[in-house]
């Protein structure tokens, strides 16, 4: 009689368990994801994310200390700003919130690795990634803006920009004007197969983002983000943005795209990072205050699953809470 076989002896123990674990967690692998806003002294909690604040820059920087010490290796910072207009010029303004917060991020604690978000939506009056021309969101318009606002963010000594907008050619307009103007260190972590989610809402509230209801203002994102009932087409975008110069290449939202995430890992050759974005983490807080799960246990779980899926680096706002819980 052949032997059985019992995969269940290596699951015996918790020590076996820890023996045969293929994927481990680390702080390195997090980036927290930070709201600035201006002012000084400033630690606003975000109602549509509990445990999230909008700090003002001196905050940021004690934050970033604190975080960096628990070993999570880099930020990315998205600017509060109540001043909007319909070309979004608050985001490349050499004074502006975000540049400023480049630079005292970089006087204060120069190791922590800065990346930040290159897109119109907090600084539009309509709330779109890019400029509208007759209704629509002008492509090529776009991509100049945003170039200027990735231009300006390398000036005040950024270590990554980073486009969420999903315009189609930033990514190569934004390296070559970084490249010409000397700034060939500074790194693209491209949002390559960002899609068009209901999971993006306690983001939006935190920034006031959301796209304008107005008649004038296409209503939602889908004429840029991806449809998310595909996947060849994520292969397609992300294959254009390492084409065009992108040094990472992100996928966006996480837990409902685990397959994409595996699919880009096994077919490119560069880092793939996942942003388990403020609908995930919203969902777990909110589970885990009706005690239908355990917090730390369902974060755990989903980033695990992040990783495991081939992510190597997530942007979580979990990152913070993590750590904490690895280092013990
Ligand atoms: C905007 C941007 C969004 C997020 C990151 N950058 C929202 C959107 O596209 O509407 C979402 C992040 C999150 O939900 O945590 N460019």
């Amino acid at each position: 009689m052949d032997l059985i076989q019992r995969p269940r002896r290596l699951r015996r123990t918790a020590s076996i368990r820890t023996l045969v674990r293929e994927t481990r967690l680390h702080p390195a692998d997090f980036v927290q994801p930070i709201f600035v806003i201006g002012g000084e002294g400033v630690c606003e909690p975000i109602d549509s994310m509990p445990g999230q604040y909008r700090l003002s820059v001196d905050e940021l920087v004690k934050e970033s200390v604190a975080l960096y010490e628990l070993g999570i290796p880099a930020i990315n910072l998205f600017g509060y700003s109540e001043e909007k207009d319909p070309g979004g010029s608050a985001s490349y303004r050499e004074d502006g919130l975000i540049q400023q917060a480049i630079r005292a991020l970089k006087a204060g604690i120069p190791e922590m690795s800065v990346q930040t978000d290159v897109a119109l939506d907090p600084y539009t009056d309509h709330g779109h990634d890019g400029v509208l021309v007759d209704g629509e969101i002008a492509n090529d318009a776009s991509v100049e803006v945003l170039t200027r606002m990735a231009l300006s963010h390398a000036e005040a000594g950024v270590d990554w920009v980073a486009p969420s907008d999903m315009m189609d050619g930033r990514i190569g307009a934004i390296r070559v004007a970084l490249d010409d103007d000397g700034f060939e260190d500074v790194g693209i972590l491209a949002y390559s197969a960002k899609y068009a989610s209901c999971f993006y809402g306690p983001f939006r509230g935190a920034l006031k983002s959301a796209p304008r209801k107005r008649d004038d203002v296409p209503e939602d994102k889908k004429t840029y983000q991806m449809d998310y009932a595909n996947v060849d087409e994520a292969i397609k975008e992300i294959a254009l943005d390492i084409e065009e110069g992108a040094d990472v290449v992100m996928v966006k939202p996480a837990l409902a795209y685990l397959d994409v995430i595996a699919r880009a890992s096994e077919t490119f050759d560069v880092p793939v990072a996942a942003y388990n974005v403020s609908g995930e983490y919203g969902m777990i807080l909110a589970a885990a205050e009706k005690g239908w799960v355990d917090r730390e246990d369902a974060m755990f779980e989903v980033l695990t699953a992040i990783k495991r899926a081939g992510a190597s680096m997530i942007l979580t706002y979990f990152s913070k809470e993590a750590a904490i819980a690895l280092r013990v």
